[in-house]
C-alpha cells in the first residue's frame, strides 16, 4: 500500500477505534476504573544524585519481578530488580559514574543522549566483563533534559535490554529551575518508561531472534510502565509533568489522553522546547523522550492510552485499538507548577545551511525473508481491512513465537547502514570536530520504520521528506525518524573528540535492527 493511502486509512481508523472504544467501555473521567485496589501503583525509580565523593555507583545484577500472576520472571535490573535509578545531574556537573557488572554477561552502560567524549561514551567497544566495574567521568554540558542510560553490547543490546537493563538520566540546569514547571519527583513531575514485552508460559521473557524479529523488531503483547502492568499513579491536583521514554525495542506509541484532554508537549530529547506544543495524540519512536505537561486541575482520573500505530506487526491484539497504560489520579494535595508560555532559548537555524557531509543510509538485506511470511499469513490486509482477524493474529504470533532462531552469522549481515552491516573493526567514517555539519539520513528500499539515533550530540531536524519536523520535534533532538523510503536532514555538532579504541556510533534504534548490523560507528 501507498504510504499515503496508509496514513489516511490509519487516522480514518484511529479516529473511529478511539471513537467506539471510548463510547463502548467508557474511558472516561468519570468512569475510569472506579475499582483501582486491582491496579498496582506506578514504581516510581529512585532519584540517584552524586555522593559526596561526586561518584554515582551503578550496579547492574540479575533480580525476579512478577509480572504474570504470581509466576517469577527473571530480569536484570540496575541498583534494583528492574530497570533502574533516576539519575540526575546538573549542567556543570562533573561525576563519576561507577559501573558494575554482576549480571553473567558482558554488557557496557551507554549515556544516550549525553554529550561526552567518546571515551566515555559506554559504547560497544567499552565492554565490561561479568565481575568487573567500569569507571569513567561524565562532565554534564547541556541544558536541562530527560536522557536514559541502557547497554550497548553488539549484538546484545536488545537481550540485555528486554531484561530490563535502562534508566533514567535526567540533568537539570538553572535556566529550567527558574521556570514554574512541576518538578516536584513522584508528585507532580511523574517518570514513564513505556516497554512492551511479550512472556513465555513459564513466565520468562520472550527473546528470540528469527527473521520475524530481526526485520520487524521485537513484538510484545503486554505493556510495561515502569516495569508495571497498566498501573495508577495518585499525584498532585493540578498541573503534572509526564516524562515519557519510549524504552521498547521497536515499538511506536501514539500517545492521548483517555478523556481527549490536551497533551503539552514541553521537552523533546535534548531539552526543552520553545513553547508548548498542545496536541491531542503524540507519537513516540524507540529511544525518544517527551517531556509533556498535563492539566490535571479537575483532579480527574484519566488514562494515557496508546492508539495503533503505523506499524503492521505492532497492530496485534491488544495493541490493535487504545490500549490504556497507565491511570493518572490527580487526587492529592494542590500541585504548584503551572504551563510556562514560553520555555526555552532555541538557536534558530542557520540561513545559508553548511553542505551535506555524510550520508547515512539504512539498509535492511532479509526484509523480503521477514515480510514475506507476514503478507502470507494475511498480516497486512487485516491491517487494511481495519478488523481484527483471531485467525490471522493467531498465524503471526506463531511466527514470532516459533520461527527459527537465526545464525551469528545470518543475524549479523541481515541488515546495514550505507551497504554494509556493522563491524566492530572498520571505522565507517570521520566527522569534524565543533563545526556545523549537515546530514542526510535515509533508507534503502524497505519503507520501514527507523528511528536513527547519533552519539556524541544533540542534533536539530531541518527537514522530514522536504518539510521542516513537526513542532514537537523541531528542538534538541538525539532520534530523528524515517519511514516510508522518506530522508530526513539533520544539522549537527561534535563537540568532543572521538578516537579509533572508543568512536560513537550512528544506529537505528530498533534494538533488533542495531543487533543485525544497521549500526555504523566514526571518529570525530
Ligand atoms: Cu540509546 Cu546507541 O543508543
Ligand atoms: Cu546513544
Ligand atoms: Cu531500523
Amino acid at each position: 500500500m501507498h504510504w499515503e493511502e496508509m496514513m489516511v486509512q490509519l487516522s480514518r481508523r484511529t479516529v473511529l477505534l478511539a471513537g467506539a472504544a471510548w463510547a463502548v467501555t467508557g474511558l472516561g473521567p468519570s468512569n475510569v476504573r472506579a475499582q483501582d485496589s486491582a491496579q498496582p501503583s506506578l514504581p516510581i525509580p529512585a532519584e540517584l544524585r552524586a555522593d559526596a565523593g561526586g561518584t554515582i555507583r551503578l550496579d547492574a545484577r540479575p533480580g525476579s519481578m512478577r509480572f504474570v500472576g504470581d509466576r517469577a520472571t527473571a530480569t536484570y535490573g540496575i541498583n534494583g530488580p528492574y530497570l533502574g535509578p533516576a539519575v540526575r545531574v546538573r549542567r556543570g556537573e562533573k561525576v563519576v559514574a561507577q559501573v558494575s557488572n554482576n549480571v553473567p554477561e558482558t554488557i557496557t552502560m551507554h549515556w544516550h543522549g549525553l554529550i561526552i567524549p567518546g571515551a566515555a561514551d559506554g559504547g560497544p567497544h567499552q565492554v565490561i566483563p561479568p565481575g568487573k566495574q567500569w569507571q569513567t567521568e561524565l562532565a554534564v554540558d547541556q541544558p536541562a533534559a530527560t536522557l536514559w542510560f541502557h547497554p550497548h553490547s553488539y549484538p546484545a543490546t536488545a537481550q540485555e535490554v528486554i531484561r530490563g537493563l535502562a534508566g533514567l538520566l535526567i540533568i537539570d540546569d538553572e535556566e529550567s529551575g527558574r521556570l514554574p514547571l512541576p518538578s516536584r519527583w513522584g508528585v507532580d513531575d511523574i517518570p514513564l518508561i513505556i516497554q512492551d514485552r511479550r512472556f513465555t508460559p513459564d513466565g520468562q521473557f520472550f527473546d528470540r531472534m528469527n527473521y520475524i524479529a530481526v526485520v520487524n523488531g521485537y513484538v510484545g503483547d503486554t505493556a510495561l510502565v515502569n516495569g508495571a502492568r497498566y498501573p495508577q499513579a495518585r499525584t498532585a491536583r493540578g498541573w503534572i509533568r509526564l516524562r515519557i521514554l519510549n524504552g521498547s525495542n521497536a515499538r511506536s506509541y501514539t500517545l492521548a489522553a483517555s478523556d481527549g484532554r490536551s497533551l503539552y508537549v514541553i521537552g523533546s530529547d535534548g531539552g526543552l522546547l520553545a513553547s508548548p506544543v498542545e496536541l491531542k495524540q503524540l507519537l513516540i519512536h524507540v529511544g525518544e523522550r517527551f517531556e509533556v505537561l498535563v492539566d490535571g486541575r479537575d483532579g480527574r482520573a484519566f488514562d494515557v492510552v496508546t492508539l495503533p500505530v503505523a506499524q503492521d506487526i505492532m497492530r496485534l491484539p491488544p495493541f490493535d485499538g487504545p490500549l490504556p497504560l497507565v491511570t493518572i489520579r490527580p487526587e492529592g494535595a494542590d500541585g504548584t507548577g503551572q504551563l510556562p508560555s514560553s520555555l526555552a532559548v532555541l538557536p534558530a537555524l542557520p540561513q545559508q545551511l553548511p553542505p551535506m557531509s555524510q550520508e547515512l543510509v539504512m539498509n535492511m538485506f532479509r526484509d523480503q525473508q521477514g515480510m514475506m511470511p507476514l503478507k502470507t499469513a494475511g498480516l497486512m490486509a487485516m491491517v487494511k481491512s481495519g478488523k481484527t482477524d483471531p485467525a490471522v493474529v493467531a498465524r503471526v504470533v506463531n511466527l514470532i513465537v516459533n520461527d527459527p532462531v537465526l545464525s551469528q552469522t545470518e543475524q549479523l549481515s541481515a541488515s546495514g547502514v550505507n551497504g554494509k552491516p556493522f563491524s566492530i573493526e572498520r571505522m565507517d567514517f570521520a566527522a569534524a570536530r565543533s563545526q556545523d555539519l549537515r546530514w542526510r539520513i535515509s533508507e534503502g528500499t524497505d519503507l520501514m520504520l527507523h528511528p536513527v539515533h547519533i552519539h556524541g550530540c544533540q542534533f536539530r531536524i531541518i527537514s522530514r521528506d522536504g518539510k521542516p519536523p513537526e513542532a514537537e520535534r523541531a528542538g534538541w533532538k538525539d532520534v530523528a525518524p524515517i519511514s516510508a523510503g522518506g530522508v530526513t536532514e539533520i544539522l549537527v555538532r561534535f563537540p568532543h573528540p572521538a578516537n579509533r579504541d572508543t568512536p560513537y556510533m550512528a544506529h537505528c534504534h530498533i534494538l533488533e535492527h542495531e543487533d543485525s548490523g544497521m549500526m555504523a560507528q566514526f571518529t570525530v
